[in-house]
């Protein structure tokens, strides 16, 4: 292929050889982040012994991801500027793969805050959380209980947000660095939407704020303590998708979150 010819700038160029990809079926990125092939050294010239002697290695400045995480997260007091804030950290790779930060839906104020996982590719492009499948079935639930994201009565209302707020490529499960980043992000989101209680949707959010690795189908349905506030593990919807059977015990949860929320009204 000719490139050169009748081109008219870089960008047709670049668009080209993207058409090009799609064609022949690439449609998603599947490292965590973009490597700009053209910007890699091709050959790194091997250090002569006395240019290396001369040249002390430069002191590195110790990073501490979840320090950083911490101190910005505690800068932001209130959801906008907490978004800013998760905006502008750099630690997490994930960031540049992904197509936009997802970082909430529904209604700030909620009673209920849902916490799930990560964004998969529709939340990605849409830059929502829970809009795709798993989405569509985690709002029929909750319509089984006459509450909704977007419901007028605020006491009916929900507030959603995920433990990684950048789609991990192929939608693998986040690592515990990427979980133990996001964690203090996640604990002041749960501090300034102050909901009543908590719904931890899956096993990587529960296990990222309770601290366990006892398996979600252990400890759903029970009571626990995030933050000071009561919140429920439950089964993700992605996994109910996956075995209808387990729908049974997701019921007994949302009818367990609403006798409580009566009860603490
Ligand atoms: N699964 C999640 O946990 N969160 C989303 O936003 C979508 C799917």
């Amino acid at each position: 292929m000719n490139l050169q010819s009748g081109w008219q700038s870089e960008f047709e160029i670049a668009r080209a050889c993207l058409e090009w990809q799609v064609e022949m079926g690439v449609d998603e990125a599947i490292c965590d982040a973009p490597i700009d092939r053209y910007a890699l050294d091709p050959a790194p010239a091997a250090k002569t012994p006395a240019k290396a002697a001369a040249d002390p290695p430069a002191p590195t400045a110790e990073i501490d991801p979840v320090a950083d995480a911490e101190s910005l997260a505690a800068t932001a007091h209130d959801l906008d500027s907490l978004a800013a804030a998760l905006a502008d950290y750099s630690h997490c790779e994930l960031k540049l793969g992904a197509r936009n930060l997802v970082f909430s839906d529904g209604r700030a104020g909620a009673r209920v805050m849902i916490v799930g996982e990560a964004p998969g590719r529709e939340e990605d492009l849409r830059g929502r959380p829970f809009v795709g499948e798993a989405g569509q079935l985690l709002d029929r639930m909750f319509a089984a209980i006459d509450m909704a994201r977007d419901h007028p009565d605020i006491a009916r209302a929900l507030y959603i947000t995920n433990i990684l707020p950048w789609r991990p490529p192929q939608n693998r499960d986040p690592s515990p660095e990427e979980r133990a980043m996001m964690r203090p992000f996640v604990l002041r989101h749960i501090e300034l939407a102050a909901p009543d209680i908590l719904v931890l949707m899956g096993r990587i959010s529960a296990s990222t704020l309770l601290g366990t690795n006892d398996g979600i189908t252990k400890i759903r349905g029970q009571w626990r303590d995030v933050a000071g506030r009561p919140a429920l593990p439950m089964l993700h919807p992605a996994y109910l998708l996956r075995n209808p059977a387990a729908k049974r015990e997701a019921w007994a949860d949302l009818l367990d979150l609403q006798a409580r929320l009566r009860t603490t009204q």
